[in-house]
């Protein structure tokens, strides 16, 4: 019988029809396989490329196989450039598994596709990938210093579920600005029961290219400063999100800000620097945003995790100590100094896409706390408690020398992705 033959083909080409057609891109991305992707054709530094694409919750182009690799490259020349940044940065020479993706994905140790003695990091090369799509080394990566090329690159974000009703639609959620719905602020309960009526919560946050995302729906709206997101306190310092997501996995509090008191059980962003503090969730005029899922929740990324001596707090000369994270002086509390007295290194790197913040949470010392830049200037010579310090780069030394005088009780440090 054709007929019913006929009719599977329908019903098919309509399911597959609604398939192809519930995924979108952001404005501007074109999708490529499972991604979007966007060509810009401005030559620019790793760093500018990087801003340029982190500014509405981007990053540099991945690419995590042979077929990803071609389909990419098909991408740019069609857009008309023979070259683009990657978003992966190496720390070591011939070490693919010592790159990391700048959206903490991973490394390249399963797949790469550098040209042979590639990575190189030490002298006239560099820790910043790029591939040409022409050449004798069409497809291939290469490693060079971060800011001494420019060139064009490719963006990239992620694909998201369509939804016609959705103004701000990211990763597979959409999200609602309270200041374009008919009740503009509230208080906790109220903001929450508004965003459990368009079947969502309030926000919850896992990444940093979510804050990035996130501070680019505000950047026009000077009026509002800070918003209010769906954390609360459970316990003293520890926070659950509304929507059940884990808080464990990510968390951009304010190092800086005073702690928590019974009064302040909810979290605010700052919406230019992205951080979280802590506030009253009584407050009538706390602007908020809503996130409600469009399909399946998609897995948490997972972490990469530092890979100094659980067993050491300070981590004294650890040579990669991964962002986020915090490290202390050698024997960090004690009054009783150590004999003789202490000399501690730190380099803290992160992913190329971020530059770093120290947040001097602790401070009674001696001597000052040296911050250097990864090629060795001087950034800063930290002394008193709340200071914070950015880097220029993704890497960043510290030194310290205790005095082995008695009665500092050292310093503490935490570092996020700034
Ligand atoms: C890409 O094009 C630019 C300008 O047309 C040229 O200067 C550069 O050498 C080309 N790069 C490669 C790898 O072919
Ligand atoms: C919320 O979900 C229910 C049940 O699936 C649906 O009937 C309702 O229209 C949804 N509300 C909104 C605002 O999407
Ligand atoms: C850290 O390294 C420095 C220089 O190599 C060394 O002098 C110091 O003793 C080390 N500190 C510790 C606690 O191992």
């Amino acid at each position: 019988m054709i007929f019913p033959k006929l009719m599977k083909f329908t019903i098919f080409a309509l399911l597959f029809g609604i398939i192809h057609c519930s995924s979108v891109c952001p404005d501007g991305y074109a999708m490529v396989l499972d991604k979007c992707l966007m060509a810009i054709k401005n030559p620019m530094t790793h760093s500018q490329a990087e801003t340029a694409c982190t500014y509405t919750g981007g990053t540099l182009v991945n690419i995590k196989s042979a077929i990803e690799n071609r389909a990419v490259s098909q991408f740019a020349s069609n857009s008309g450039i023979n070259q683009t940044w990657i978003g992966l940065f190496c720390f070591d020479n011939k070490n693919p598994s010592k790159c990391f993706y700048d959206d903490y994905s991973g490394t390249s140790a399963l797949y790469d596709n550098f040209a042979s003695g590639y990575p190189m990091v030490d002298g006239i090369y560099g820790g910043c990938v790029y591939t040409s799509t022409s050449g004798s080394l069409a497809g291939r990566w290469v490693s060079v210093k971060c800011e001494a090329e420019s060139m064009p690159f490719i963006c990239e974000m992620p694909i998201s579920t369509y939804d016609a009703s959705c103004p701000h639609n990211y990763n597979d959620f959409c999200y609602l600005k309270s200041s374009e719905m008919p009740i503009a602020t509230g208080k906790f309960g109220d903001a929450l029961k508004i965003c459990e009526a368009q079947n969502g919560s309030l926000v919850s946050i896992h990444s940093k290219r979510e804050i990035d995302y996130i501070k680019s729906l505000y950047r026009d709206q000077t009026s509002i400063r800070t918003i209010l997101i769906g954390a609360q306190l459970v316990l003293p310092n520890l926070y659950s999100w509304t929507d059940g997501s884990n808080f464990e996995s990510f968390d951009y509090r304010d190092p800086l800000s005073s702690a928590s008191n019974n009064d302040n059980k909810c979290l605010f962003m700052d919406i230019s620097s992205g951080l979280w503090s802590s506030g009253t969730c009584d407050y009538i005029g706390s602007s908020f945003l809503c996130k409600i899922p469009l399909s399946v929740v998609p897995t948490p990324q997972s972490e990469i995790l530092s890979e100094s001596n659980p067993s050491d707090f300070s981590k004294c000369n650890t040579t990669f100590l991964m962002a986020p994270g915090e490290f202390t002086s050698y024997g960090y509390l004690s009054t009783d100094p150590a004999e003789p007295p202490v000399y501690c290194t730190w380099k803290i790197v992160t992913t190329g896409a971020y530059k770093m913040r120290l947040f001097f949470t602790d401070v009674n010392t001696y001597n000052p706390i040296y911050v250097y830049a990864e090629n060795g200037n001087e950034i800063e010579r930290v002394r008193y408690s709340s200071s914070s310090v950015i880097s220029r780069s993704n890497i960043v030394n510290v030194a310290f020398q205790a005095s082995g005088r008695p009665g500092y009780t050292g310093f503490k440090a935490v570092v996020l992705a700034y």
